[in-house]
């Protein structure tokens, strides 16, 4: 999903006038406040809590950043939990990199970290050189993007701008990262970055240290993470009901656990089935209706075996005993959630229910 069609237009005006100019040199400010003011007028960017300002999404239901602050959130949800601070020269991917509020927290807590910015929409880089996010690192991001808009090489920048579906970037970096934003729109309204299979390539590229980080907790996409082979645990909930969700390619230290009641549906329940896309090029639509026919599949299997529980039982925990002994196990919730699974869809049990059916048992 892209931001809203008719902001799109209005800032695709000013770009094309801005670079078919060189970027009018020294007038380049007030040239951009005026697309501000133009988008704020239309009701299309918004202020949020913290006074930054935020997009809306091609659903208006949806903006691009939590109305609480969309600086607030990338501090607050993005680089503090990504321990950025303390690592050493940090190699960071900005997937949805959007207007950059992520990109520049990370540098503000730490100058060294080297960034590749994934950025679909070319028209929402340009806003971004037309705003004044209230963090001198700003500046670096914007260089960075005026350098992308005038074509310069980037390849050996510290910061790199790739206008591209992540989707199809992903596989081409040539770096290993140690942190990972997340920072697509809603997974209930475009998945097609929330699936196991992309979530396997962003593990591929990271360090073992790597921690990646979304706003979302989402059961199928935290579902798809420990899938990927992710260790999964709660983030800061800034903004909203639900953490968000910080995930470990191979952590050296005890990783908190997710509650017990999302361990238990994503392990148990249909709703934890994650979203497909082996390919990596379905459309959205694809994704969501293949997701709900291996839902359907799933049901019927555990009917089958005389195993399916409603999730309104799963949540309740009102399930057989042996799965809430795993929880009380010493593990982390990747771990937990693999056992329960694994209880759940025993082989043997599938293998005579198969059987049976083909009366050979
Ligand atoms: C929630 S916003 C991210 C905000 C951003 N992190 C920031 O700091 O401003 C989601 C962004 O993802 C971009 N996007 C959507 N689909 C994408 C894709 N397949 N690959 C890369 N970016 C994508 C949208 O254009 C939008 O700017």
């Amino acid at each position: 999903m892209l931001p809203n069609k008719k902001a799109i237009g209005i800032i695709k005006k000013y770009m094309n006038l801005a670079i078919n100019n060189n970027f009018f040199e020294e007038d380049f400010n007030e040239f951009g406040k005026k697309l501000v003011r133009e988008l704020i007028d239309k009701n299309l960017l918004v202020k949020t809590g913290d006074g930054t300002y935020t997009l809306k999404a091609e659903d208006e239901e949806e903006l691009m950043h939590s109305k609480i602050g969309a600086l607030k959130e990338a501090v607050e949800k993005f680089a503090i939990p990504s321990n950025i601070k303390s690592r050493k020269n940090p190699k960071v991917l900005d997937l949805c990199s959007g207007f950059g509020y992520n990109a520049v927290a990370a540098l503000h807590f730490n100058k060294d970290a080297e960034i590749d910015m994934v950025e679909l929409c070319r028209e929402v880089l340009f806003l971004s050189l037309c705003l004044n996010i209230p963090f001198k690192e700003h500046e670096i991001i914007k260089n960075s993007i005026k350098n992308f808009f005038m074509g310069e090489e980037t390849k050996n920048l510290k910061i790199r701008v790739f206008n591209e579906d992540a989707r199809k970037v992903i596989k081409r970096l040539d770096k290993k990262y140690d942190i990972v934003f997340h920072d697509a729109f809603s997974p209930q309204r475009d998945p097609i970055l929330y699936t196991v299979d992309f979530l396997k390539e962003i593990y591929k590229k990271m360090n073992n240290n790597g921690v990646l980080i979304s706003y979302s907790s989402s059961i199928p996409f935290r579902s798809g993470l420990v899938e990927a082979g992710f260790v999964i645990s709660e983030g800061p909930s800034v903004g909203r009901k639900r953490g968000a969700t910080i995930a470990y390619k191979n952590p050296s230290f005890e990783v908190g656990r997710i509650s017990e009641i999302d361990e238990r549906v994503i392990a148990l329940s249909t709703v934890g089935i994650p979203y497909r896309d082996v390919h990596l090029n379905a459309i959205k639509e694809e994704i969501i209706k293949n997701r709900e026919v291996e839902r359907e599949e799933f049901k019927r299997t555990l009917i089958s075996l005389g195993k399916y529980y409603s999730t309104k039982r799963i949540k309740k925990g009102n399930i057989d005993n042996e799965f809430l002994k795993i929880q009380k196990m010493d593990l982390n919730s990747s771990e937990v959630i693999k056992k329960m699974r694994k209880l759940l869809l025993n082989r043997n049990e599938i293998l005579k229910q198969t059987l049976m059916q083909k009366n050979i048992y």
